[in-house]
Parts: C-alpha cells; structure tokens; sequence
C-alpha cells in the first residue's frame, strides 16, 4: 500500500462502524476495514497584532492595503498551524482568499488586532475567517475589513488529509 494512504487500512469484513476510547474511528464495510486517527478542534480562534509604523505606510499616511493582507494571512497560517499539531501533515499553503473590502483606513499608531476563527474543515482544506479592527490613541474601536481564507494541508507538497474535525461537527465516515 502506498505510505500516504496508511491511514486505509484493510483489517477485515464486517458491516459497522467502531469509537475507540483514543479517538480512533473503524469504518467497517463489507469488503474493507478503514481506520484513521481523528482529532477533535476545540481551540477556534487565534489571535495577532501590530502597531501601524511609518514603514506600514502608504503615501497617502494610511496604513498600506499589502500589509494588512500579509498580517491576515500571518494569522490565518498560525490557525492553520495549530491544528495540526500532531497530525502527519507538514503544514498547510494558503490556496484562496475572497473577497476583501477596506471598510476604513488605520493610522500611524493605531493598534490592529486579527482574529483569526476555523469554521469549517474539509478533507484537506481548512477554511478560516479573519476579521481585522483598528484601535485609535483614543481607543475607538472599529473594523478595517475581513475575508474568508482557504488553507490546504500538505505531507511531501501535495494534499494531504488533516483527520480534524470540528467539535460542533459529526465526522463523516471514510469513503
Ligand atoms: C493549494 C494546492 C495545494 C491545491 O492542490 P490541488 O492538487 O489542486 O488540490 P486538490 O484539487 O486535490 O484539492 C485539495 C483540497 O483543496 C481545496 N482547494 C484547492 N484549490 C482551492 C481553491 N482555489 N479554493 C478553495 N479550496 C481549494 C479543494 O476543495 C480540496 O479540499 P478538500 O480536500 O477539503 O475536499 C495547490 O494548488 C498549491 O500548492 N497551490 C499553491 C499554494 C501556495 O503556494 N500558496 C502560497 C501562495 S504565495
């Protein structure tokens, strides 16, 4: 069998599917027994942020529209990350970004703060919601934008299933 599929593991013929106490899901069918470790995701949000410097700077004095998409990314990797600690895939690529609308500028020293939060895992995908605000040196609050990310997990550079789940989620059995 080839390495990336030991998570398929044909054992025996039976008809049920199996919750082992370690978190370990058998699918049993009729001609194959497939086993994989799953892992529930508890912890959703990861947090991250940065003072606007002059180098952050457009030339208009407003904080460039380039560096707050780098700092989302940033914060939607490190989501991406976490989740997978302990599974065997080597990390996750970013594989698309939606639609982002700048809903207002940041200044020179204004504190931004992103939130990055998982809401929905696929076999291989990750998709991860990044809200970004603003706060002023008078501490009004508000938002700069927000976008939906989609991150790809990766053993070897190619696609790789996470076996993750959300825990407000019933994994669905193996195919
Ligand atoms: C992202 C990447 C790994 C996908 O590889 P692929 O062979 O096309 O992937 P597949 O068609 O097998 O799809 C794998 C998963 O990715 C998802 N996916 C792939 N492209 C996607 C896209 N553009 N948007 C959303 N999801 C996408 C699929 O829906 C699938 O999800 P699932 O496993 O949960 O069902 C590949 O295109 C890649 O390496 N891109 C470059 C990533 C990168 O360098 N990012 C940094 C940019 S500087």
């Amino acid at each position: 069998m080839d390495k990336s599929l030991w998570w398929l593991k044909p054992v025996k013929s039976q008809t049920k599917t199996h919750k082992n106490s370690n978190g370990t899901f058998i699918h049993y069918s009729n001609r194959l027994v497939k086993q994989r470790t799953l892992k529930a995701i508890t912890t959703q949000k990861t947090t991250h942020s940065f003072i606007v410097f002059p180098e952050d700077l457009n030339y208009a004095g407003t904080l460039f529209g380039g560096k707050v998409l780098a700092e989302m990314d940033l914060t939607a990797a490190k989501a991406a990350r976490r989740i997978l600690y302990g599974t065997p895939c080597d990390g996750a690529v970013t594989a698309s970004l939606h639609q982002v609308d700048f809903k207002s500028p940041a200044l020179l020293g204004d504190i931004i703060e992103l939130t990055a939060t998982i809401t929905k895992l696929g076999r291989t995908s990750i998709e991860i919601y990044v809200h970004v605000e603003k706060e002023n040196q008078q501490g009004e609050v508000a938002t700069i934008c927000d976008a939906t990310f989609v991150f790809v997990s990766i053993k070897d550079g190619k696609p790789f299933p996470h076996q993750c789940w959300l825990m407000n989620e019933v994994p669905q059995p193996v195919n």
